[in-house]
C-alpha cells in the first residue's frame, strides 16, 4: 500500500525529506497537503468505512451488535427446531425436510443489519429461481417477546414464501442453540420496549435431509451467494 500510494505522491518521506518539495518555496500548506501520513490515514479509513459494509452502505456499516460467526464448528450444526410460524401454526425442522431451506435468524425490529440481510435474501431466491431453483427461505426470530405471530406475518409478507417463525423462549433458545446462534439482548429492564439485539447475522443453507451444508454472510452479496448456493444445488 506504501509503494502503491507513493506512486502518486502520497507516499511516506524517503530519504532527503520526502514532502518537502522542491520548487513549492516553502509556502503555507494546511497539514493535511504537507503530511503524506494523513493522506494515507484518510485514504485507509474511508477503504476500511466502505468495504465493511458490502451492500453498498445503504445500511451503513456493520457494527458489533451482528456477529459474523458462528457459535459452533459446522459439524456441530443440528438445526432441529419445534417453532410456530407466522401463520400460528407449530412447525419443526423437519416440514422442510425435502427440499433446500436458507435460514437467516433476526429480528423485525433491527433498523439495519436485518433489513438489509433480508434484501439479500429475497434477491438470491429470485436469482435462484431465475435458475429454475427453489430454496425455501426461513426467518427465525431471535426475539421471541416482540415477535409475536402477528408481527412476523407483516414482516414476512416482502418475501413471497417466506417463513417466519417464533415460539416460546424456550423453543426460541433451543432452535438457537441447534444452529449455532448467539444473541444478547440489550433491553434495560422488563419496560423496555425498544431494546436491540445483538445476533448472528448469517445465511444457513440447509439441505432437503436437513442437514446444515454451508453458511454465508450477507455482506457477500446476493450474486455471490446465489452463485455459490446454486453449486450446492448442482453439485
Ligand atoms: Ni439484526
Amino acid at each position: 500500500m506504501w509503494k502503491e500510494l507513493g506512486k502518486f505522491g502520497m507516499g511516506p518521506p524517503s530519504g532527503g525529506g520526502g514532502d518537502q518539495q522542491p520548487g513549492r518555496g516553502g509556502g503555507r500548506q494546511s497539514p493535511l497537503g504537507r503530511n503524506p501520513l494523513i493522506w494515507i490515514l484518510v485514504i485507509g479509513a474511508i477503504l476500511i468505512y466502505t468495504q465493511m459494509d458490502g451492500s453498498g452502505s445503504l445500511f451503513g456499516p456493520m457494527d458489533q451488535s451482528h456477529v459474523s460467526r458462528m457459535a459452533v464448528s459446522p459439524d456441530q450444526v443440528v438445526g432441529d427446531f419445534e417453532l410456530v410460524d407466522h401463520t400460528g401454526t407449530p412447525r419443526t425442522d423437519e416440514d422442510f425436510h425435502g427440499t433446500f431451506s436458507l435460514y437467516y435468524f433476526g429480528f423485525t425490529w433491527c433498523p439495519d443489519v436485518c433489513p438489509s440481510a433480508m434484501l439479500v435474501m429475497t434477491q438470491v431466491v429470485e436469482d435462484l429461481e431465475a435458475q429454475g431453483k427453489t430454496v425455501q427461505p426461513i426467518f427465525v426470530t431471535v426475539d421471541p417477546q416482540r415477535d409475536t405471530v402477528e408481527k412476523l406475518a407483516a414482516y414476512v409478507a416482502q418475501l413471497p414464501g417466506l417463513i417466519g417463525l417464533t415460539g416460546s423462549d424456550v423453543q426460541v433458545a433451543q432452535a438457537l442453540q441447534s444452529f449455532g446462534i448467539t444473541r444478547r439482548s440489550q433491553a434495560d429492564g422488563p419496560d423496555d420496549t425498544s431494546y436491540q439485539v445483538d445476533h448472528t447475522s448469517l445465511f444457513y443453507l440447509m439441505g432437503p435431509d436437513g442437514t446444515f451444508i454451508q453458511h454465508y454472510l450477507p455482506t457477500q452479496g446476493p450474486t455471490q451467494i446465489a452463485l455459490e448456493i446454486e453449486r450446492e444445488l448442482t453439485g
